[in-house]
């Protein structure tokens, strides 16, 4: 049987699969909802699924793929341990950059598997997603690796995996970067222990029995 969040993150999942709200609809071999738990207690948001993605339905299948992959397996992190997702959820053609009204299209869909996974840390892949979850909060370049706290949730913009295959320099960068992200979840989960002990519930992973997910008919989807 499906958790509450299993089962609304399904949902969702259904209404992406076969969404036809912007033109990348048109072009798409099967949207992108996303993979993953819904209890992961991390996540990651990229910009748009690639030609690998549109494929295989699946998000960071591809060249980028591997680079995330390799990252999380560098914190002790399995892909079964994320949700990954994108911005926008069918590829843009020509793996161009996805344009406004795209995202904006994309957005209740986003806002809603973030809404139902509630993680402690989301990772910001790339300036797209920046621009999207962060509005006005700076570039990639002052803001990578830095934790950005807002409401109950952590923020860390990353340069995209893409950008480290271009330039070599970046996986560098990226390596640090990954190695604070550790240390955020670390913290994260000492304090989701503490609130949990406080309050006396088992101190399982991922959602606390507080937290309800949103029933179907809440989910905000447009
Ligand atoms: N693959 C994805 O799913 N997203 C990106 O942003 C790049 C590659």
């Amino acid at each position: 049987m499906l958790s509450g969040a299993e089962d609304a993150l399904a949902v969702v999942h259904e209404h992406i699969l076969v969404c036809t709200a912007c033109p990348l609809h048109v072009r798409r071999t099967q949207a992108v909802p996303g993979t993953g738990p819904a209890t992961a207690r991390i996540m990651a948001v990229g910009e748009g699924p690639g030609e690998t993605e549109d494929r295989l339905g699946k998000p960071f299948v591809g060249a980028a793929g591997n680079v995330l992959t390799r990252l999380l397996g560098s914190i002790g992190l399995s892909r079964d341990d994320i949700y990954i997702t994108n911005v926008v959820k069918c590829r843009p053609p020509g793996n161009r950059d996805p344009e406004p009204a795209e995202m904006e299209s994309c957005s209740g869909f986003l806002d809603a598997q973030i809404e139902i996974i509630r993680p402690d840390v989301i990772l910001i892949l790339g300036r797209h997603a920046l621009a999207r979850l962060l509005p006005g909060a700076g570039g990639i370049s002052g803001l990578h690796g830095r934790r950005v706290v807002r409401g109950e949730r952590i923020y860390v913009p990353l340069y995209h995996p893409a950008a480290a295959l271009y330039q070599a320099s970046l996986m560098r960068t990226l390596e640090e970067d990954m190695l604070r992200v550790r240390q955020y979840l670390d913290e994260a989960e000492t304090r989701r222990h503490d609130a949990q002990a406080a309050t006396g519930s088992a101190a399982a992973p991922g959602r606390s029995q507080q937290e309800e997910p949103p029933a179907r008919d809440q989910l905000d989807l447009f």
